[in-house]
Formats: structure tokens, C-alpha cells, sequence
């Protein structure tokens, strides 16, 4: 597929102000769209993710033979295939999603027939193998490309394992479950870093019973799942751009409602809460077992502190990492990150180039293997961000221009609409000029 490659041109801000409500969170919309199509009966969605890649996971199932209606108002509806799937006669096309390609081959896994699934050239090159070795063990067939997309599957019975994550991730995580769910026996998932728990939540609201200890969730299959009307929370990976932009002015006001504020997903707000913003959250609610609330902040008048980002916290905020690094040089204390190789391996290798992009723009910054050091009291220029075909990397510079002096033009901008097509123009709306 050819896409066209898009500058767009941001110019400082002199404030954030507004309030906002985000479209639906990616990772959740992933899996509400994926198991309404594997269950029995139709869904209802609000709120569903617009972004490219949610659209990558419903499209693969309607291949597989849901139905699916997409409607203007961000609302889709979707017929399940009651547990079997039609294998497609074309390839899978994951797009640059991850989260298509490695959760739903575990629920293929434990399907009759071949699937193949390809990616685009980023996809193309993530890692698979730790996907590729919990299915095996579990005696499916997953022939790969040197490690990576394409991959070939021969789906078919399973059998139950009780399997270790090598690398904290929620996707292979997924990917187990949703081959256990269709299995004989109790599959086991143990992790020694707690990931994002959204599969669980959803796999429990459409009717499955879990199992949950402090590092591991069972399923004891076979379990079929039933259909559900849910409204998808707001995405905070996509309103950290907004809380991270928010927090660099000191008169800064900002309301963001209906979002998704899962304890898994919301380090971010401790983190920028210890940099000195201040933050409230309001209206908390449950919805399908995921926490939904209004968050409020503000700026401190004295600029941000610093802060360190190691261990368990570094997996849990992966994905707020970039817009962090980003907006560290206007710290004063600066921001350090460790334990996050994982970043290397992502959309693109975000730690070198969020250290790319930072030194284009003037800062001083020390990259590590599995992190990088920002140094506070940076001033920054604008100039043109490589992208590097990056949703987080084109928001996340998006984000350092507005303090940067100068104009800066973000190449490669269209890549925001793998999670987030609304970006600029709702950064447009709240940065006061
Ligand atoms: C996701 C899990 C994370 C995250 C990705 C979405 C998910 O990836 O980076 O954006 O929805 O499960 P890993 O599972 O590879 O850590």
C-alpha cells in the first residue's frame, strides 16, 4: 500500500487550555472488536476507536467471516462467528498493528485450517518468535519469516500450558489466552511484570470466567463468549500528549473526559503528578470492570522537577515514553529512562529516534541500550522531526514544538492516524497562540 507522506508545521504555543473528549482507547477497542467477532450474537460499541489500526483488526475479521458495521458517529456493530471462523482464501493484512497480528494468532491458533497473516514493512519487522514459541508448546503450527511477519498458521486442538512471558507483554499474553480459552484444560499465563489487564476485563465481560493471582490469569477452556453493548473509554496513551503539553505551561487548564483510567494504563498520571503538575480526577466509574473518569490539570508555576523511569514503571508506561522523553529537556531536573529495550522494538526503535529528533532540535541527550537520559533546563529550536513512520514518534514532537522556539515541521505527520487521527486538529483547538 502506498501512503502519502504529510508535513504538518507546528508553531509554539503560549498555552493549553480547553477540554477535551478522546476517541476509545486502542488496546481496548482491539479486543472489544476481536472477541465480539469471535462470540455469539451482536455488539454494540460507542466510542470506538478511530485509529488505523483497530480499523486493521476489524477488517481481518470480517474476513474470517463476522459482520461489521461501521457507523459516522465512531458506533460499530458486530455479528460474531459463534466460535468458528471461515478461513480467508487472501492473507490477513494486520497493517502496522501489533496487537492484530500477535492476539489474534492465538485465537487462530486453535482453529481449523491455514491462515496467513503480513503486515506492513514496520510490522514486518517486530519481533514474532514470542509469540511463535508459547503456541508450539502448545502444539500449533507457525511457520515465520526469519523471525517475523509474514506467518503461516495451521490452526487446530490444543493442548493447555502453563507459560512463563520472557518479556512482560500484554499482547503475548492475549495471544495465550485467547488459544487457552479454546482448549481443553486450564491455560496458565504468569508474568513477573504486571501488563495491561484489558484482555481479562473484556474476556470476563463477554461471559468468560478467569482466574486471577497477583502474577498470573488462567482460563480454563473450552469457554464461549457471548455478546455485549459497551462504550469504549477515552484512550489515555493518546491524552498523555495532551496531559504531557498541558503540563509545560504554568497557567495551563485542561478536562479530559471519559477517560479510560485502568490502574495498568494510568502511571502516567503519578509520573506528571511527581514532576510537579497538579492533577484531579473526578467522576470515576466502572464500566464492563474498566475505570472511566474525568482528569483535570494544571501546570505548577514553577516548571516541572524531574523524575526517573526503571523497572516494573518503565513496561507499565511503554507506550507514554516517547512524549515524556520529549517534553524532558523543559524539565528542570531532567528524565531518566531504564529497563525500556522493549522501545527498541516497537513501531520503529523509538529510543534512537526520539534521540534523533531531540539532538535536531537542539537538546543534549544520552542514549543507552534500554533507555536515555534527558538533562532539564534544555531550551529547544524548531526543526524537521523524522517520524519514522511513528503515530507516537510524529505526537510526541507534536508536543516538544509547542515549547520549542520557532517553527517545527513534523515529517511523516499521517503516521498519528494508526491510533490517533484527530490529533492535531484537537491540538489545534487547545494550544493557545
Ligand atoms: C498493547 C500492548 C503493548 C503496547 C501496545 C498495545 C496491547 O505492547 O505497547 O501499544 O494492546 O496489548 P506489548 O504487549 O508488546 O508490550
Amino acid at each position: 500500500m502506498h501512503t502519502v507522506t504529510q508535513e504538518r508545521m507546528i508553531r509554539p504555543a503560549r498555552n493549553v487550555l480547553g477540554s477535551l473528549r478522546l476517541p476509545g482507547d486502542k488496546s481496548i477497542s482491539h479486543r472489544y472488536g476481536m472477541l465480539a467477532a469471535f462470540a455469539e450474537g451482536t455488539s454494540r460499541f460507542t466510542n470506538f476507536s478511530t485509529g488505523a489500526d483497530c480499523a486493521s483488526t476489524l477488517a481481518c475479521m470480517e474476513s474470517l467471516g463476522a459482520k461489521i458495521t461501521r457507523h459516522e458517529d465512531s458506533s460499530v456493530e458486530v455479528t460474531g462467528v459463534a466460535g468458528h471462523v471461515t478461513p480467508a482464501d487472501h492473507p490477513l493484512d494486520c497493517g502496522n498493528s501489533g496487537s492484530t497480528m500477535r492476539m489474534m494468532s492465538g485465537l487462530l491458533a486453535a482453529q481449523p485450517g491455514r491462515f496467513t497473516l503480513v503486515g506492513d514493512a514496520s510490522l514486518s519487522r517486530r519481533p514474532m518468535e514470542r509469540i511463535r514459541k508459547p503456541l508450539e508448546a502448545m502444539g500449533a503450527c507457525l511457520t515465520l519469516t526469519e523471525g517475523h511477519a509474514p506467518l503461516a498458521i495451521d490452526g487446530g486442538p490444543l493442548r493447555a500450558i502453563d507459560y512463563t512471558t520472557p518479556v512482560p507483554s500484554a499482547q503475548v499474553k492475549t495471544c495465550v489466552l485467547l488459544a487457552g480459552l479454546q482448549t481443553e484444560g486450564v491455560t496458565t499465563v504468569r508474568e513477573a511484570i504486571r501488563t495491561r489487564d484489558h484482555s481479562e476485563l473484556a474476556l470476563r465481560a463477554f461471559g468468560a470466567t478467569i482466574e486471577r493471582t497477583a502474577e498470573s490469569v488462567s482460563v480454563r477452556g473450552p469457554q464461549a463468549l457471548q455478546a455485549i453493548d459497551a462504550a469504549v473509554p477515552g484512550d489515555i496513551s493518546s491524552a498523555a500528549f495532551f496531559l504531557c503539553a498541558a503540563a509545560l505551561f504554568p497557567g495551563s487548564s485542561l478536562v479530559l473526559d471519559a477517560l479510560g483510567m485502568n490502574p495498568t494504563r494510568a502511571a502516567l498520571l503519578d509520573v506528571i503528578a511527581g514532576l510537579g503538575a497538579r492533577i484531579a480526577v473526578l467522576n470515576l466509574e466502572e464500566k464492563h470492570a474498566e475505570l472511566v473518569g474525568t482528569v483535570q490539570i494544571s501546570a505548577p508555576a514553577e516548571g516541572l522537577g524531574s523524575t526517573q523511569i526503571t523497572g516494573a514503571l518503565a513496561a507499565q508506561l511503554i507506550d507514554e515514553l516517547p512524549v515524556l522523553a520529549a517534553i524532558a529537556p523543559y524539565t528542570r531536573g531532567g528524565i531518566r529512562i531504564r529497563d525500556a529495550k522493549e522501545l527498541r522494538v516497537k513501531e520503529s526503535d523509538r529510543i534512537a529516534l526520539v534521540a534523533k529528533n531531540l539532538r535536531a532540535m537542539g537538546a543534549e541527550v544520552a542514549e543507552f541500550e534500554d533507555g536515555l537520559d534527558v538533562p532539564g533546563g534544555q531550551k529547544l529550536h524548531g526543526a524537521p522531526i523524522d517520524a519514522g513512520g511513528d503515530h507516537r514518534i510524529a505526537m510526541a514532537f507534536a508536543v516538544a514544538a509547542l515549547r520549542a522556539e520557532g517553527e517545527t515541521l513534523i515529517q511523516g505527520a499521517e503516521s498519528a492516524a494508526i491510533s490517533f487521527p484527530e490529533f492535531f486538529d484537537l491540538l489545534d483547538q487547545v494550544a493557545e497562540r
